[in-house]
């Protein structure tokens, strides 16, 4: 489903609109009676989280601006609430709905917007038949009221648009989408965005001894894929290229340290951090961002098969590393390690990994939080603490010391997979950044990036987490960075 979003300078009479109002007035535009306005104001004096008017074929929502709140709650308050009104609005059918504010809060147009479009996202490819989800219809076309700036439209459009295309990714059941299929997807949104795509096949892979890769990949009958995208304009304002990583696994079975059904349910999903720097990639190019990007993703399934790598083997990474596997459940950050070491050779400003890493980081923040560590300079996790905020994809931030190293030692390796029960999102940050030569920075979307169900407009299964987050924090380095 593509929906238009395009901004409109009059409402006509007949039009559909959902209007937000911080003030207790309505404006004119929505032309009520006024026996509808008392009926609507008083409705939303009573903090009526919406209400709304039918006259004839023509309907006019009204979604209260919870005002008391800080800005960047103001914005996720309404989100949420487009969310709740979605199934409203899809059972009237419009073909197409406007979105209008009284002018009372800046930025809420394009929040609530946001909102309505991520919620209408289903994953319904495999459904044979219609069901009872299917009755009524989402607008095609959005019409925004008041809000003229083409970027910000555009912006708009093309982060709503890449959410989707991630979700897509993630939610493809394994069956359908493996390594080599994730590729392929890939280079075509690089081609649709115009950011390159090389795809390294299997031989490959063993040609640069990418031991982490093809360690995990030993179980599984498909082979591995190792995809660097790139984003490179000619007008950017850094000189050393930023590096993202995402875990590409296209299901995690736990390999021979097999999961139980309960835990392996939704690893279908273990790859989120692959579809997300895909994503960011897409929205860097179609909004044409002036800052060079490189992304990487090394992919591949966790099977048991007969070949499958155990618990007590000792792997030479693409660095030379060598690693005692004491888990094969531990299989993400061996592939990440070597795209980690693979970033190297950019020389980059900055390395971020985003994977759905450990099961500690989802005890830890439940799906409230993005579990951030690292060793990069303080400005980057401001940034993105700054960025979270605003798209409210927040991180929160773990400790990220020495000793935490001390938990990975290996007595016949130089360095062990699994560092105990405790501290696992830590101490699988440490494990990562040892392979990185360069200011690293670690995303752990566990908790966020697969959910059991429906959480207001972030979508079940993949909801794309990390992405709008990721988005904005280029965004915004480039505009800072470009003001010097
Ligand atoms: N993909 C999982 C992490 C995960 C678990 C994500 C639950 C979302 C929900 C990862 O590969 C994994 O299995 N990690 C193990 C590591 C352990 C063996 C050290 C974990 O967290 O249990
Ligand atoms: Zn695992
Ligand atoms: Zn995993």
């Amino acid at each position: 489903m593509k929906i238009q979003i395009k901004s409109v300078a009059q409402i006509s009479p007949d039009q559909s609109v959902v209007c937000l109002v911080g003030k207790e007035d309505i404006p004119s535009f929505c032309n009520l009676t006024r026996q509808e306005k008392g009926y609507v104001l008083k409705k939303l004096r009573d903090r009526e989280d919406y209400v709304y008017v039918n006259s004839y074929y023509k309907f006019t929502y009204f979604v209260m601006i919870n005002r008391d709140l800080p800005v960047y709650r103001v914005f996720e308050d309404l989100r949420k609430k487009a969310a709740s009104l979605k199934k409203l609005i899809k059972s009237n059918s419009h073909t197409e709905i406007v979105i209008a504010s009284d002018n009372s809060y800046d930025g809420v147009v394009e929040a609530f917007t946001e909102g309505l479009i991520l919620s209408m996202y289903s994953f319904r490819k495999y459904k044979t038949q219609k069901e009872e989800e299917d009755k009524g219809s989402y607008p095609e076309k959005i019409l925004l009221y008041g809000v003229n700036e083409k970027d910000k439209i555009s912006w708009l459009s093309v982060l709503c648009e890449a959410v989707y295309k991630a979700r897509d990714l993630i939610n493809e059941p394994p069956n359908y989408l493996n390594a080599s299929a994730l590729a392929r997807e890939i280079k075509k949104l690089g081609s649709q965005a115009g950011y390159s795509v090389e795809v390294l096949n299997k031989g490959k892979i063993e040609a640069l001894k990418m031991g982490g890769l093809l360690a995990v990949n030993r179980g599984s009958t498909d082979p591995p894929v190792f995809c660097i995208l790139e984003w490179n304009p000619v007008e950017k304002v850094n000189s050393k290229p930023l590096v993202l990583i995402g875990k590409g696994v296209i299901y995690d079975t736990g390999g021979l340290n097999i999961k139980t059904d309960d835990q392996m349910a939704q690893m279908k999903t273990d790859m989120a951090g692959a579809a997300t720097v895909a994503g960011v990639m897409y929205v860097l190019g179609k909004c044409q961002l002036p800052i060079h990007v490189i992304g990487l993703v090394p992919a591949t399934d966790n099977r048991p098969g007969g070949n499958a790598y155990v618990a007590g083997d000792i792997l030479t990474m693409f660095n030379g590393t060598t690693v005692e596997v004491g888990n094969t459940d531990a299989e993400g950050r061996l592939i990440l390690a070597d795209a980690i070491s693979y970033a190297g050779k950019y020389s980059p400003e900055l390395i971020i990994t985003v994977a759905t890493l450990t099961g500690s980081a989802a005890m830890t923040f439940s799906n409230k939080a993005i579990a951030v560590m690292g060793n990069a300079d303080e400005k980057y996790f401001r940034k993105l603490e700054e960025a979270g905020n605003e798209v409210y994809e927040r991180v929160a931030r773990l400790p990220f010391w020495e000793e935490y190293r001390e938990m990975l030692k290996s007595d016949i390796a130089d360095i062990k997979n699994v560092g105990g029960r405790e501290a696992g999102a830590i101490t699988a940050g440490k494990f990562l950044e040892s392979f990185a030569r360069h200011p690293f920075i670690h995303l752990d979307i566990a908790g966020t990036g697969m959910l059991k169900k429906d959480d207001f407009y972030r979508t079940k299964e993949g909801p794309g987490s990390a992405l709008r987050l990721l988005a904005l924090f280029l965004k915004k380095l480039a505009i800072e960075s470009g003001k010097k």
